[in-house]
């Protein structure tokens, strides 16, 4: 399925914004809950540049440096982010540079379950004064399968037709023929398949553990649709 999973690679930005509705806004918040006189923020798992973007443009003069184990990603996010130091590096085996305030989005429930601590103290460590971290979370009693079920519901019930006629054309022009129905579906499964092969959804409870005490949680749980378990933790270590 190289093809189709090129068609996504290529639209990734339109396609999560889509899919994970809320990603857009809750990047635009993230990024105004950064204080004005930061200087240098990193961006963990930065991918196509999203977050750091929205941060840019509230912010022109704060340094940004991202790291990402895909070149691909990394080229979307030069696109858009002019002057940012963006490194090509494996998170698990690079040291990370000092940050004012670092920045993580959608990354963390890459994280296997044995090693999810000492990562996120990695993540935490690497900032001098705050931390946002915007991921999917498991409710108390929630299991990943409960969750990506209701993330499939969701994304089955709002996944906008047009955009859906779109990808069956594309996929189409790409040699695979399907009907409108059965692209819903294929879209679905690709979902599934992701979501099965890389992630590893953090429980609320260990989210307690590691980024305790939160001194500013962003109130964004009512914003988010009911599958979607998003959460923003703003850690201000040093205000
Ligand atoms: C779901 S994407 C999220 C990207 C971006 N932060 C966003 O919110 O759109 C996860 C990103 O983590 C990167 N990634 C996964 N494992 C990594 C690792 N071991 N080291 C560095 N980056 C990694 C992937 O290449 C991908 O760009």
């Amino acid at each position: 399925m190289e093809t189709a999973r090129e068609y996504f690679f290529d639209h990734y930005d339109e396609f999560f914004s889509e899919v994970f509705w809320p990603h857009d806004k809750f990047t635009k918040i993230g990024a105004q809950a950064i204080p004005k006189e930061t200087k240098k923020i990193l961006d963990v798992g930065i991918g196509t540049g999203k977050f750091s973007y929205e941060v840019s443009k509230l912010y022109p003069h704060i340094l940004i440096t991202g790291i990402d184990n895909d070149p691909r990603m990394l080229n979307k996010a030069r696109e858009k982010l002019n002057g940012a130091k963006l490194i090509l590096g494996d998170f698990y085996s690079e040291s990370l540079p000092k940050s004012d305030w670092t920045i993580t989005s959608m990354f963390t429930h890459h994280f296997r379950e044995y090693e999810r601590k000492s990562n996120l103290l990695k993540i935490v460590n690497s900032a001098e004064r705050g931390l946002i971290n915007f991921d999917m979370q498991l409710r108390d009693g929630e299991t990943q399968n409960d969750a990506i079920k209701l993330i499939l519901n969701h994304t089955r019930q709002n996944f906008p037709e047009e955009k859906l006629e779109q990808i069956m054309y594309a996929l189409k022009e790409r040699g695979m023929n399907m009907s409108l129905e059965k692209t819903r579906e294929f879209l679905l499964e690709q979902i599934e398949y992701e979501m099965n092969q890389n992630d590893n959804i953090i429980p609320l409870s260990q989210t307690r553990e590691i980024f305790s005490p939160p001194l500013f949680n962003l109130e964004m749980l009512a914003q988010a649709p009911p599958y979607f378990v998003y959460k923003a933790t703003h850690l201000n270590k040093n205000p």
